[in-house]
């Protein structure tokens, strides 16, 4: 198996170091040489005796030994126009690239069962944790019914933060930039984009089509405020960005909302940048995947785990349907804060000096809008 591998940043180069250091274990697994010919980038990188640097993409997409080619630029134009090529050229194609997916996946995944090629995304949700690969093998008896995860480790690692360390968002935010955890643009994190990229790509395997993802509207959490996140303890919850994707009847919902998680949920406990994924499924009920979402060779693993798999799997085939129909979620349970009581219906009250803390019973945000439209208060859902 013939490797090029165009990308050498943090992801790239740990990729082509564990096929080199692991080569012959790999190849022994695969019956066949695992080669990296090409590792491919902008500047010039040291790599292993026997891996040709080309600044050149085409390099790799034009010469026919290749066999797969592992895109790990990012962004959605260069990185889109070398994945299509590859395909055309009968190559497979192994990326980490989630927004890419996210937004042209249909294209992109039509193309590859067209030409018979393998395009595999693994490293795109979840950093190492497999999940994609679960949906469509180990889980397929299944019917997904909804999926929760925590899907971005920096908002994750940042509000694990706010609450060990009793920190505010921005000095929060400031350790986790100095810690290199933020996108280069830091919106994709914080305002939970990334994170809807990510439960975009694993609902389109749930819904058996793809989701429109213009039609998204993610919440991030620049509204969590330590104050609330000190009431929501109080109550025995702790505040995580949720992304879920469901169906019902006919509507299609994908949602991404700072949200109360009762600390016996395990979905809770996932503290700091780890990232988890729960399924629940029709006959093998709840099951929830757990690890790293990021990291060099967290996500390198996911990577060559696909590039592995392009020798032993069959074609996933993807339909054609493209789902409009989207909603965020909006019934839910609704924790407010508020300086004075108010009339609404709850499951569970709490007030000191002027601070009054309801726990609403499950309500669709245009009542509760509705009940509050005069007054000043903060406000997530809660789940369950
Ligand atoms: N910014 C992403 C995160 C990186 O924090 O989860 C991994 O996709």
């Amino acid at each position: 198996m013939i490797i090029g591998v165009i990308g050498l940043g943090t992801v790239g180069y740990g990729v082509v170091d564990i096929l080199c250091n692991e080569k012959k274990r790999l190849s022994n697994y695969l019956n066949q040489e695992v080669v990296v010919k090409y590792g491919c980038a902008m500047e010039e990188r040291d790599l292993p005796d026997g891996v040709l640097f080309t600044r050149d993409y085409k390099d790799v997409l034009n010469d026919p030994e290749v066999d797969v080619v592992v895109e790990l630029i990012g962004g959605t134009t260069i990185a889109k126009a070398i994945i299509m090529e590859a395909i055309e050229k009968g190559k497979h194609v192994v990326t980490a690239n989630k927004a890419l997916i996210a937004h042209d996946g249909k294209e992109i995944l039509l193309a590859a069962n067209k030409h018979n090629v393998h395009v595999f995304y693994e490293a795109a949700v979840g950093g190492g944790i497999p999940v994609v690969t679960p949906q469509y093998e180990s889980l397929v008896a299944n019917n997904i019914r909804e999926i929760t995860g925590i899907l971005n480790g920096t908002t994750n690692f940042i509000l694990s933060l706010m609450e060990t360390d009793n920190l505010d968002f921005e000095e929060a935010l400031t350790i986790a930039d100095g810690l290199g955890y933020l996108e280069a643009d830091p919106s994709l994190d914080i305002d939970g984009i990334d994170a809807a990229h990510k439960i975009a790509i694993l609902a389109n395997n749930a819904f058996d089509g793809f989701v429109d993802f213009e039609r998204l509207k993610p919440q991030g959490i620049r509204n969590v405020t330590k104050l609330d996140m000190d009431y929501a303890k109080k109550m025995g919850y702790r505040i995580k960005l949720i992304a879920r994707a469901k169906k019902e009847d006919d509507k299609y919902f994908v949602d991404v909302s700072p949200t109360l998680v009762s600390k016996n949920d395990m979905v809770a406990n996932v503290m700091g940048a780890y990232n988890v994924v729960e399924f629940n499924c029709d006959y093998v009920e709840n099951v929830l995947f757990y690890g790293k979402g990021a990291g060099r060779y967290v996500t390198a693993s996911a990577v060559v785990g696909d590039i592995i798999k392009v020798s032993q799997s069959y074609n996933w085939q993807y339909s054609n349907k493209t789902i409009e129909n989207i909603y965020p979620i909006t019934k839910s349970k609704y924790y407010l804060r508020l300086d004075h009581a108010v009339d609404i219906d709850y499951e569970y009250y709490y007030s000191e000096k002027n601070v009054h803390i309801y726990i609403t019973k499950e309500i669709e945000i245009e009542q509760l809008l509705s009940l509050l439209k005069n007054e000043t208060y903060s406000s997530f859902k809660v789940r369950g």
